[in-house]
């Protein structure tokens, strides 16, 4: 039988916080340190795993300790999976012990500035494969921006992408704000309860590439 949205709660509360005081439920030790509200949470991973298609290529952008890319995987199909992160998440070490528990093969890891130059020249291969993207690694209005202008350059278009934080920082608030008149994007869902976790359809109009317009103005067009 299908994990009902109860069943999903009860795994997160199980799998354990970042911070019992942030997130209002335990954190352990050996365990997932997920940065997320679990009743927004369970909501967003029982919509994907009951109304989203399976995904075969899927990007994460910002993983911290890595819970969060092996919880979702565990309810919600995702063939393959490509990792950025700084790795300067004083979770990240987590990541080692995660890492082999991912229902997923990891195929590209690269642990870098998601905004270095090199990072985009090395998701190249993957370029119109990806089919899901998770971002959620630098938090600022601009870095966001760029996160969304790299996950772009390998998705392929009906790819979803998801942002979080898009309700607790202002910052991803006015991204997601911007996102809704992209004709790039199409919103499909938001779990409001507490941090925000915005579901788009990428349509693939525009593509990532950054008219001379915005290059002489120094903005990001998403
Ligand atoms: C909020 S945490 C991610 C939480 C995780 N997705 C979860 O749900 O548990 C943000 C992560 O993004 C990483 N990060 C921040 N800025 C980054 C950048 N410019 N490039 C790559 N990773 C970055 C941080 O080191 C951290 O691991």
């Amino acid at each position: 039988m299908a994990p009902t949205r109860e069943d999903i709660r009860q795994a997160i509360i199980e799998a354990g916080s970042d911070n019992t005081e942030m997130f209002g439920f335990p954190e352990k030790a050996d365990g997932l340190h997920l940065q997320q509200d679990p009743d927004e949470y369970a909501d967003f991973v029982h919509f994907m795993a009951s109304e989203m298609p399976p995904a075969k290529l899927g990007l994460d952008i910002g993983i911290a300790s890595g819970g969060q890319t092996k919880f979702l995987r565990d309810y919600y199909p995702i063939e393959k999976t490509l990792i950025v992160d700084i790795g300067e998440h004083p979770k990240f070490p987590h990541w080692q012990r995660i890492k082999p528990t991912v229902r997923s093969e990891i195929v590209f890891e690269m642990i870098a500035d998601s905004h270095a130059p090199e990072v985009r020249e090395a998701l190249a291969p993957f370029a119109g494969q990806v089919d899901f993207a998770f971002i959620d690694g630098d938090h600022s209005y601009k870095g966001l921006k760029q996160d969304i202008v790299l996950a772009k350059t390998v998705a392929r278009e009906g790819a979803l992408f998801i942002l979080h934080d898009t309700t607790a920082v202002e910052d991803c608030a006015r991204v997601a704000e911007e996102m809704k008149h992209s004709a790039d994007f199409e919103p499909i869902r938001d779990f409001n309860r507490r941090f925000g976790i915005s579901v788009w359809r990428y349509l693939a109009k525009k593509g990532p590439e950054q008219g001379l317009l915005s290059r002489l103005l120094g903005r990001i067009d998403i």
